[in-house]
Formats: C-alpha cells, structure tokens, sequence
C-alpha cells in the first residue's frame, strides 16, 4: 500500500486525478471503477479540466460504478446516477453508453446484483476509486461484510441513512436499501485509488492502513491488494 498525505483537500484533489489520467493515458479503453460522496468532487473537477485541457478524453473510456440506492425513481437529484452525470459525465467528452450503475429500479434486484457482477467480471476495472466511510465501509460494504461478497443488497445502517440524510429534504426520504458491488468485486481491479480527507477519517484511514485485516474494518482488506494507492490529506492522516 503506497500511502500519499497531502496539505489539503485541492492537492488531495489533484494528485488523485492524476493517478487516473495516467491510467487513461496509457490506455484510452480503460475501466474506471468510480465512486460517489463529497470526497471525489474534487477529483471529477480536475479530471474535467483535464479534458477540456485535452490532455486526456474520455471517448473510449468505459466506467463502472460502485453503487446506487433502490427505490429512487430514475433521474432522482440524489441518486447516484443523477450524481455521476452532475458531476463528470454531463462534462466531458463520454459516450453514456459506456457508463454503468447497479440498476436501483430493477423489477428482480437478485438478478440485478447477478448481471452486475458478470459485468464486472468481464469488464475489471483498470482502477478502482474507493472514499472511506468514517466506519471503515468501502461502496456500501458495512463492517462485517464478508471479503468474498459480490454485488449485493444491503440494509443502510441508521448511522449511514442519518449521515446521508443532509442531502435529502427530510431524513424519511432517504431509501432505507441500496445495492453495491460486493468487496471481491473491488479486490478484483487490476489498481486502487483510496481518497479521504478530514480528521473525522483518521481513524478509519488508520484501521485501513495499519489495523489488523477484519471484516470489522472493510478497508483493511486493501492491505492485501497488491497496487494500492492511498492518498489523503494531513487531517485524516493524523494517526499514521
Ligand atoms: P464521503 O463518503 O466521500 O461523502 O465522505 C465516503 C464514503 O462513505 O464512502
């Protein structure tokens, strides 16, 4: 695990986009494995300026992601849909197309989890982007999480649902489920890319990097990826 502490959120930001873009550069078909949160806005900002900039396109760039809530009704503002369009795809040069999400909507969501899988499993992510819940979760993988899961439906904790409930109008509509690829799916990419910032990640950035491999820590199972790079900024870095 190859660990990079930063001043600050913007050169967290930074350097994190350019992980992705070398991976883009050396290979224009390569999968993005993305991610959701406040964490990557920064990212996605730099990659879009990059695009403009044309240093890297996204033309053949195909992107899986991590995962999406059931029940929202397609187009939803906080769905994750909606939010990838927001954030990145409605501004830069990609084919939607190649964009995938779990299907939140899906009429059977057990055959919905079995097609995503089979999609990842075709497909591997050339890099997978990972933010870090302050309890150690990875996508919506809780603690004790088996690391051989693949992409399931889960029961968003009360924590969780009150944690994203800030971005709802009010706390009953946040959706109670969510599917996500599962953690054998995100040990799968070929790299990783962890973000974190804030001294309110520390201790989950500690229990990734340093803690004992449980699945009490679902990060900590990234200690036995071999290409794993972290990078975080100095508050969440605090107890390294
Ligand atoms: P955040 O979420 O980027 O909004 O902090 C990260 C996560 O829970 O995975």
């Amino acid at each position: 695990m190859k660990v990079i502490v930063t001043e600050n959120y913007d050169e967290m930001s930074k350097k994190a986009a350019e992980v992705i873009a070398e991976v883009i550069k050396a290979d224009e078909n390569a999968v993005l494995g993305l991610a959701t949160g406040t964490t990557p806005i920064g990212l996605y900002k730099e990659l879009i300026d990059k695009c403009a900039k044309k240093e890297i396109s996204f033309k053949n760039i195909k992107t899986v992601n991590l995962d999406e809530y059931v029940g929202l009704p397609k187009g939803h503002v906080q769905s994750y849909d909606y939010f990838m369009k927001d954030n990145l795809f409605n501004h830069v040069d990609i084919d939607l197309a190649n964009t995938n999400l779990p299907n939140g909507i899906a009429a059977d969501l057990d055959a919905e989890c079995a097609r995503y899988t089979a999609l990842l499993n075709k497909m591997r992510q050339s890099i997978q982007l990972l933010g870090i819940g302050s309890n150690g979760h990875i996508g919506f993988n809780e603690p004790k999480t088996p690391f051989d899961s693949t992409t399931h439906i889960v029961n968003l904790t009360e924590s969780t649902i009150k944690d994203n409930s800030r971005l709802f109008d009010d706390i009953s509509e946040v959706p109670t489920k969510a599917i996500t690829m599962g953690i054998a799916n995100i040990m799968n990419a070929k790299k990783i890319l962890v973000v974190a910032n804030g001294e309110n990640k520390a201790k989950a950035v500690y229990n990734m990097v340093k803690g004992p491999v449980t699945e009490d820590c679902p990060a900590s199972v990234l200690q036995k990826h071999e290409d794993v790079i972290v990078i975080v900024d100095k508050k969440a870095a605090a107890l390294l």
